[in-house]
């Protein structure tokens, strides 16, 4: 597919894969995007996941005329961009690796392969004749050996994981095109507005660690026209950059939106019932809100809302003495995931003795969140007088 005169789209969908990572639902699938620069000499921006390798290195081939591809760029290892490595190995014995220098392990590591590497360091070009192309050194976001590449004459970043998204792409990759999101059935005129909750839930569930190195790397591309930016998942973004690094940039400053995340797990439907109980009094004020519970969903659209709001409230029966095991799960993961500035409220039912209400304060004070109260722990069976969430949504 055709991007520019220089810039092919030689990316696949895949509609097949149910957990990204073996974690993460895709309900609309993923795109695995790679590119061609075609100047006098060829050079491929990263690969695409091993099992579509066939119908991508015919892609290439279409592309190229059947010309040999010179370079191979490894803007970022891990194996949904990496693992046709061989594949295109195998088809361009002469093909050269560009990468950097924390790369190089890595790619000996996965696929034995240590000859016919060049590295790069930040900030440094090569020439294609008549396009070039210079890198810059992004680490930690997500992987230690994450790079960007920049086609000066076309003022395009190659950006790797960064800008990207879940959800496979229909018709044409551009969003000045009019990218569409595979499966969506909402208003079809925005493709931001489409991929704009997928892009929430890849952030936050497969970046959010990150935020600094993200911030880092936004400063350093700060002073750096980009005109159009080419991740390795989702659409290629040339009329909505703004709104696309936007987006990143409020998320990695881990800065919520008015509103409130609802998360619980219920035992007999008692902690439940508290959980609707404040939604009910939310939708009534008109504030947004977004409800998940734990039992019946995965966590990852749980981690999205806790990135999109600045309000997590958290249900939790006590359940030996602890904090219900999937909200426990939850609330690590926040952890692990450097969430900040955030207000937050607990409440859940226990029946002889109490705890998880107090264990889940606890760990939002060490997360530094802020308690819009102690919360509410209940005995047995839910009632308005012994949980109060009117007066619990009056804080929020
Ligand atoms: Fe899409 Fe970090 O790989």
């Amino acid at each position: 597919m055709k991007i520019s005169d220089r810039i092919r789209y030689v990316g696949v969908n895949d509609h097949d894969k149910t957990l990204f990572e073996g974690l993460w639902p895709l309900p609309f699938g993923v795109s695995y995007n790679s590119y061609l620069v075609i100047g006098e000499r060829i050079a491929l921006i990263d690969t695409v996941e091993a099992g579509f390798s066939e119908e991508y290195l015919e892609k290439i081939k279409t592309e190229t005329g059947g010309r040999p591809v010179d370079y191979l760029v490894v803007n970022h290892m891990e194996p949904d961009h990496s693992s046709s490595m061989e594949a295109i190995r195998k088809q361009y014995p002469e093909i050269r690796i560009i990468t950097n220098a924390k790369a190089v392990p890595m790619i000996a590591g996965y696929y034995g392969i240590t000859d016919n590497i060049m590295t790069v360091k930040d900030g440094e070009s090569i020439s294609l004749g008549n396009s070039t192309l210079t890198f810059y050194m992004t680490p930690m976001v997500h992987w230690p050996e994450t790079m960007m590449t920049y086609l000066n004459e076309e003022k395009t970043l190659f950006s790797g994981d960064a800008f990207g998204t879940f959800g496979a792409v229909d018709g044409d990759i551009r969003d000045s095109m009019g990218a569409r999101l595979c499966g969506w059935l909402g208003d079809k005129s925005d493709t931001f507005q489409e991929f704009r909750s997928e892009m929430t839930r890849y952030y936050s569930n497969i970046v959010g660690k990150y935020g600094v190195p993200v911030q880092n790397a936004l400063k350093k591309l700060s002073s750096t026209e980009i005109c159009r930016i080419c991740s390795t998942h989702g659409p290629v973004w040339e009329d909505q950059i703004t709104e696309v690094v936007s987006l990143y940039d409020r998320l990695s400053r881990y800065e919520g939106e008015k509103g409130v995340c609802i998360v619980y797990a219920s035992m007999y439907g008692n902690t439940a019932k508290a959980a609707k109980a404040l939604e009910a009094e939310l939708a009534g004020r008109g504030v947004p809100y977004a409800i998940h519970d734990l039992a019946n969903e995965n966590v990852s659209f749980a981690y999205r809302d806790a990135f999109r709001f600045d309000t997590i409230a958290v249900g939790s029966p006590t359940y030996n003495n602890e904090i219900f095991p999937p909200v426990a799960s939850f609330m690590k993961g926040l952890g692990t995931r450097c969430l900040k500035n955030r207000k937050f409220l607990a409440f859940g039912s226990y029946t002889w003795a109490g705890g998880s209400v107090r264990q889940l304060n606890e760990e939002a004070r060490n997360m530094g969140f802020e308690l819009l109260s102690e919360g509410a722990a209940f005995a047995q069976g839910y009632s308005p007088e012994k949980c109060n969430m009117s007066a619990m949504a009056d804080k929020m």
